[in-house]
């Protein structure tokens, strides 16, 4: 194939036939909305550092959930800022802590909603990290694996259908399948957060979760960024373990790993399109600098196309907007 029999230019003469082509679709039925819930009634706050971004109270979901029914948003991922904090994160396992809660508000209003929710301790300990610590503030691992245990059965209890570790402990992903099974909730999969990396683009979502550390920060437990073959091995213990989909965090600036995870196990594979990717992109567009609607979804076309099969995204809700526009826009040309 040579110029001039062949001319790529020929295949993106007009939308219909750069359709035909196109290799890559992204679909709001791909996309995972993150809820943060907080207690109490008719709480509705934007999180500053991510416009558009509300902490919801319990009451305040069924409404949500309808809005992004009709947006073609199947499922949520669930975070929660409890009521008190202590050194061993009880809320988090507690039946009626906030997210068992948003479960069960989400439940009784659409029992078939597809809900998902993250399991760390990071949000209901006082000092911030992920897991129990020691006196010199070490994050004690096989301690921890209990507790994630206790609180993804409480989740599944509530209701919960799917369960998402994001500690990175080791050895959790097995401790949370075992538990889940005596439990009698062998049907709840687990989608692990494998390659997970110790990143300055949470910064927002610590805002969003009050769940900043007190001291230190988590490179002791979360990846570092440098490194992809560490990410292989992390993610073959947990397909090891029992995970059912695995997960690559942060998104935009690991993209190279979506695509080994994906070629390397052929796993249902999750991207997390981070807060701090969020409010980047959210800044420039309010300045006019980027068009929001195109960098959007090229970007999250970006995570399909390098291997992704679902995105966890704050942007689910305008993007599936967009989607059904261009949808419209394809119909009535
Ligand atoms: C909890 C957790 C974090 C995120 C998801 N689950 C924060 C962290 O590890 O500090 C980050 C999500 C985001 O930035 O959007 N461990
Ligand atoms: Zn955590």
């Amino acid at each position: 194939m040579q110029f001039p029999a062949y001319r790529p230019r020929r295949t993106r003469m007009n939308p219909t036939i750069r359709s035909l082509v196109r290799e890559t679709t992204l679909s709001p039925s791909d996309l995972i909305y993150p809820l943060f819930v907080k207690p109490g009634s008719g709480a509705r706050d934007e999180v500053p550092s991510m416009p558009g971004v509300y902490q919801l109270s319990p009451d305040g979901l069924p409404a949500e959930i309808d809005r992004l029914k009709k947006l073609g948003i199947h499922a949520v991922i669930l975070f929660g800022l409890p009521t008190s904090k202590d050194e061993r994160g009880s809320e988090a396992y507690d039946d009626h802590g906030i997210v068992q809660e948003a479960i069960r508000a989400i439940k009784s209003h659409a029992p078939d909603y597809y809900v998902i929710t993250d399991v760390c301790l990071c949000e209901y300990t006082s000092h911030g990290h992920c897991g129990l610590i020691d006196a010199d503030g070490y994050v004690l691992n096989d301690p921890t694996l209990e507790l994630l245990a206790a609180e993804a059965v409480s989740h599944a209890r509530a209701g919960a259908d799917m369960v998402a570790p994001s500690d990175m402990m080791d050895g959790r992903v097995a401790a949370i399948r075992t538990a889940l099974d005596a439990a009698g909730f062998e049907n709840t999969p687990i989608m692990a957060y494998s390659a997970k990396y110790s990143s300055g683009y949470y910064g927002p979502f610590r805002d969003a979760a009050d769940s900043a550390p007190a001291f230190g920060d988590r490179s002791q437990y979360q990846m570092d960024a440098a490194n992809t073959d560490e990410a292989l091995r992390e993610t073959a213990l947990d397909i090891a373990e029992g995970a059912d989909i695995v997960m690559v965090k942060p998104a935009l600036a690991f993209m190279d790993v979506i695509r080994r995870v994906k070629d390397e196990f052929g796993y249902p594979t999750c991207a997390y399109n981070v807060s701090g990717e969020y409010a980047m992109v959210k800044a420039a567009a309010e300045r006019g600098w980027i068009d929001e609607r195109r960098v959007v979804l090229e970007t999250l076309t970006g995570f399909k196309r390098a291997g992704a099969d679902m995105i966890i995204t704050y942007h689910a809700p305008d993007c599936a907007r967009w989607l059904k526009e261009e949808a419209h826009r394809a119909v009535g040309r």
